[in-house]
């Protein structure tokens, strides 16, 4: 259903690369609230994934772009511009990579370059983005930039590994910009910590189906969808939020607040079951 929240405004979503995306789901999103957008991802990507389709199916065209490369992303911006007709209402970061989970380095055996890899891929490739928009003029006064994050900026989950660091300097950028551009253009820069959603890179997360299973027990309302998060994200880009900067908001289905739940203690329960003697003493091991 679509409210029109987005009619006039143009966009740029990057990190779309195949149906599972949130990303892809958010440019879904956007075209049905009467946004015209770009899209963009790695050259890789775009020749390997399935940006193409979706570029057919929403009529935008897709930029080519290495996020962590500032001359890439000036061309971004600079063509968005120029096919959209304007200055860009909002901007989705839907990116992250870590090269030490691909080549299972645990965290205390990272490896230093690739460790510098994942924080310029995963969050400092948000500043940088900013940055290139801010020097040339591309984001109209009252826009909003939307990063994407993960609650293992705040709390030490198994597994999440240097992808942890890129998120909490993900959020960080967040504000430090948002301040910034906020006094001097209006311009709202937020995060959104989205529930672990199986996606191409969700699946790369060390036991990421416990991990979904375990958060949907702990959430009284159950983890977020990338459909739901593409609403969200769609509100954050709409005028209904016009003072809501320099946030991470949550969009989680209330497992941040979060210690332990009735469903989540029955499950845990369960796990003792083996280690009980033939009288039904729980054996403690
Ligand atoms: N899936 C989850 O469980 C989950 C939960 C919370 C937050 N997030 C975040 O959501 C965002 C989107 O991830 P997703 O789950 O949709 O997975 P995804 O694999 O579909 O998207 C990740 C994207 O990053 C792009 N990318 C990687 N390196 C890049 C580079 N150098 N330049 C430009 N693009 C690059 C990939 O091509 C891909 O399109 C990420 O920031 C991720 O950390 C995901």
């Amino acid at each position: 259903m679509s409210y029109n929240l987005l009619k006039g405004k143009r966009g740029i979503v990057f990190g779309a690369l195949n149906d599972m995306s949130i990303a892809w789901k958010v440019a879904e999103r956007a075209v049905e609230e009467g946004a015209v957008i770009t899209l963009s991802n790695t050259p890789i990507a775009v020749r390997m994934g399935e940006v193409s389709a979706l570029s057919e199916k929403l009529n935008a065209q897709v930029i080519a772009a290495d996020a962590t490369s500032v001359a890439d992303l000036e061309q971004v911006f600079a063509q968005s511009m120029e096919i959209l007709g304007g200055k860009i209402d909002f901007v989705l970061h839907s990116i992250g990579m870590s090269p030490n989970v691909r080549k299972k380095r645990p965290y205390d055996d990272l490896d230093y370059d690739l460790l510098n890899k994942t924080l310029d891929i995963s969050a400092i490739s948000f500043h940088k983005m900013i940055q290139v928009a801010k020097k040339m003029d591309a984001i109209s006064e009252g826009g909003s930039i939307v990063a994407l994050s993960y609650v293992a900026a705040q709390r030490t989950l198994f597994g999440y590994n240097d992808m942890a660091d890129a998120k909490s300097m993900l959020e960080s950028i967040a504000r430090s910009f948002g301040y910034i551009y906020g006094r001097e253009k209006g311009v709202r820069v937020n995060t959104i910590s989205q529930s672990p959603t199986m996606t191409t890179a969700g699946s790369g997360v060390k036991g990421m189906d416990k991990l979904l299973d375990f958060s949907e027990r702990m959430s009284p309302i159950g983890n977020a969808s990338a459909e739901e998060c593409a609403d969200y994200c769609i509100v954050m880009f709409s005028d209904l939020t016009r003072k809501v900067t320099m946030q991470n908001l949550f969009h989680d289905g209330g497992f941040s607040s979060m210690g332990m739940s009735l469903r989540a203690m029955n499950q845990y329960e369960k796990s003792f079951d083996e280690y009980k003697d033939e009288q039904g003493n729980i054996i403690y091991g």
